[in-house]
């Protein structure tokens, strides 16, 4: 795994921004993987002030996020989808049909998993797949425990988890108790990952992916088997690692 520690949260998000406009300009034809959360707020922000200069042309590329809430239509105003639409493909060109979710309304779940990872195996597989973590080391929602060899499947969310989550709704009983996610299998066969993290609160979670044992109990400790993973994270995050100079 590659680190990279930076000043500040908007050094991160700029620097994950040049990599993904890089690889577009390189293959325009890319596809991302993508994540929701306050994370990867910074890194929207700066691919849709790339492209209104002119910049930057999505038209050709494939988006598949990682995971929604289920049940949850997609209107709802907390839905991952509604998060993406505003965030970003609200204002780029990316084209409606190559924009690739999983459905939380979806009747027959199985299948809509199946579907989702032929959809990502149609397209090529996944050139960069963007990540945030959890307190608790989970990456998209696979919490601790998620087995690795698992593909897109339900999961019931952790106590944890809806406790960080629910700041984005009025109430606590609001948050859904269950998600579809892309499993570990699935993001581990992305040709390329970006781990973004920012702020204290995720300082113990980066320690025990990138220095503690492989082990399903943190998930994101998986990605010191991926040959090419850049961990970016602005030095609050770093502050539990050992042997790394640049401390807050
Ligand atoms: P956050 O969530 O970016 O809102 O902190 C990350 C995650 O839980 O994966």
């Amino acid at each position: 795994m590659k680190l990279q520690v930076f000043d500040n949260y908007d050094q991160v998000s700029r620097r994950a921004a040049e990599i993904v406009i890089e690889e577009s300009r390189k293959h325009p034809q890319l596809v991302l993987g993508l994540a929701t959360g306050s994370t990867p707020i910074g890194l929207y922000r700066e691919m849709v002030q790339v492209y209104q200069r002119g910049q930057l042309d999505f038209s050709e590329a494939t988006t598949f996020n990682l995971d929604e809430y289920y049940p949850i239509t997609p209107d709802h105003p907390q839905s991952f989808r509604r998060f993406m639409q505003e965030h970003l493909f609200d204002h780029v060109n990316i084209a409606p049909e190559r924009i690739h979710f999983l459905s939380g309304t979806a009747a027959d779940v199985e299948s809509e998993c199946s579907r989702y990872e032929a959809a990502i195996e149609a397209a090529g597989g996944i050139d960069i797949q963007v990540l945030g973590i959890g307190e608790n080391g989970h990456i998209g929602f696979n919490e601790p425990g998620t087995p690795f060899h698992l593909k897109t499947h339900k999961v019931a969310l952790t106590e944890n988890t809806i406790q960080a989550n629910s700041r984005f709704f009025e109430r606590i009983e609001d948050v859904p108790r269950h998600a579809l996610t892309m499993g570990i299998s699935s993001i581990m066969r992305s040709r390329k990952i970006l781990l973004l993290a920012s702020g204290e609160k995720k300082a113990e979670a980066i320690k025990a992916a990138l220095q503690g044992p492989v082990t399903e109990e943190l998930p994101a400790s998986v990605l010191q088997l991926h040959p090419d993973v850049t961990v970016m994270v602005d030095k609050t995050a770093a502050t539990q690692l050992e042997g790394v100079p640049y401390k807050a």
